[in-house]
């Protein structure tokens, strides 16, 4: 047990929260109160309703309040980190945290977004990541985190296309080693380069709800039969997987994992305590539908 645990044990209880603008529709304090629960852990997890300009505040009132950990959603992941104490090599290199551990006054912040979406991939479809060939959606903030974990797993290349070229082959050039080749490209240049890729992950909002029914790749250009990946949970399968799974004969994952898993890898270091994946994700699928 490390000194932010005895702390928050004297206290009496383990306290969590999410922060956010707008935060009413979080799942995450539903998600973490279960797995508080089945832990065993005393304590609450709390929305916490944060605007930009009170960011700095808040960070004070973490401190002063004695939370153990928040997670941080939209607009926050990159501000806040002005606001820490430390930040992890991983959440440095993504450039934004999501998760922040209060070690007895001391903030750290984290980035479970990506290593999170790796496991919940791993785990749900068994792909091997090792020596595969990945094509990532989009060059954004999201795209970051998840190629980042992705660059971990030591596939054999990864390929970004973007709609903006520029922004896919300047996160192609800040990635890029010998080892794993990493390139950037247009959503345009999708028909030469997608038919050697085993992988292929949508980190797009393109097909999310309300405009459920665009499609962010045409889908005739997947290669038949690989591992179609999307982070969007809402719609839980989008048309991007549906057509994937229909049309091409591919094994398809969604994105409500990521969700659970970046909220199951925040848990873990906020507590110690591995938890109980699967009631965290049953909770949220209930509460969805
Ligand atoms: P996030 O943090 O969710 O990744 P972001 O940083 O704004 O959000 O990035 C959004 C990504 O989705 C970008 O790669 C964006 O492409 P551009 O770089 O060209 O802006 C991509 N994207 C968003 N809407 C899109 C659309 N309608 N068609 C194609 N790509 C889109």
């Amino acid at each position: 047990m490390n000194s932010g645990e005895s702390e928050a044990t004297e206290q009496g209880l383990v306290l969590l929260g999410v922060l956010g603008d707008p935060i009413k529709h979080s799942k995450s304090p539903l998600m973490h109160k279960i797995a508080l629960q089945a832990a065993g852990i005393e304590g609450d997890f709390v929305p916490l309703h944060v605007k930009p300009d009170q960011l700095e505040d808040a960070m004070k009132g973490i401190r002063a309040m004695h939370f153990r950990g928040v997670n941080v959603t939209i607009p926050h992941k990159v501000e806040v980190m002005k606001y820490l104490d430390e930040i992890d090599e991983g959440a440095r290199l993504i450039g934004a945290v999501n998760t922040i551990v209060n070690d007895n006054g001391r903030l750290k912040g984290y980035n479970t977004d990506g290593i999170g979406y790796v496991r919940s991939l791993k785990e749900e479809t068994s792909v091997d990541l090792k020596g595969a060939r990945i094509a990532v959606l989009g060059a954004g903030g999201a795209a970051r985190g998840v190629i980042h974990a992705l660059l971990e797993e030591q596939p054999e290349s990864v390929i970004i296309l973007n709609r903006t070229r520029d922004k896919a082959e300047q996160l192609a050039l800040e990635w890029t080693t010998e080892a794993i080749p990493v390139r950037g490209y247009s959503n345009e240049d999708a028909k030469n380069v997608l038919a050697t890729v085993n992988v292929l992950i949508n980190t797009t909002s393109v097909g999310m709800s309300p405009l459920s029914d665009e499609l962010p790749l045409e889908t005739s250009l997947i290669p038949e039969g690989i591992i179609v990946s999307d982070l969007i949970y809402n719609p839980l399968e989008t048309r991007l997987l549906r057509e994937s799974r229909e049309q091409r004969g591919c094994t398809v994952h969604g994105g409500l994992g990521m969700f659970v898993y970046q909220g199951a890898v925040a848990f873990e270091y906020f507590t110690g305590v591995v938890p109980a994946v699967e009631q965290m994700r049953a909770a949220v699928l209930s509460s969805l539908s």
